[in-house]
């Protein structure tokens, strides 16, 4: 088996989409920002705020570059700026979780730890240059992308299994 990557924006539910996948796979998961929290021993949030931006996409390179030398069978779900690693492709299927901006933030705020999920994104935290961001990503994403799922309106469960037929042919 491939790695399959889930790449996508903020909030569109690369997280909740990974554990309905290990539900029903026989995939085991991993998280890059999991992996970097607990490298550091610090919350992304903290090391935007002390470290800065481009200390942590550093990190995610050294991430990226672990993945694809060491890691093999696994579903690797992303942070919304790991689409950037040069090696992406090599890691293995990227499937990317698509949604409009409008709906990922609205998927969010009706979620019960809304203002968790708004608090531990810094790039979040002002939603006109999210906003930016987003029409900046997306045709990148889309470029990029092997498999694209629209999750728009969609139970992760629904997200999950349409991850799993899609992937099954591509591999
Ligand atoms: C980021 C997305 C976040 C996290 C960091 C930066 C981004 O992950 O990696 O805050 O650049 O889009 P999620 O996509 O899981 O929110």
């Amino acid at each position: 088996m491939k790695n399959i990557i889930l790449i996508g924006f903020m909030g569109v539910g690369k997280g909740s989409v990974a554990r309905e996948l290990i539900k029903h796979s026989s995939y085991m998961a991993i998280d890059t920002d999991d992996l970097i929290e607990s490298m550091e021993n610090k919350k992304i949030k903290a090391i935007f705020e002390n470290e800065g931006e481009a200390y942590f996409r550093k990190l995610e390179k050294n991430v990226a570059k672990w993945l694809e030398e060491s890691v093999q069978n696994t579903l690797i779900s992303t942070g919304g700026g790991f689409y950037k690693q040069k090696n992406l492709k090599k890691i293995g299927t990227v499937i990317l979780l698509d949604s409009p901006f409008d709906e990922i933030i609205k998927r969010i705020k009706r979620h019960p730890n809304a203002v968790k999920k708004l608090k531990k994104r810094p790039l979040l935290a002002d939603l006109k240059k999210a906003k930016e961001l987003y029409d900046e990503r997306r045709p990148e994403y889309l470029k990029l992308a092997d498999i694209v799922v629209d999750v728009t309106k969609k139970s992760a469960l629904d997200c999950a299994k349409e991850v799993l037929k899609k992937g099954k042919k591509h591999a």
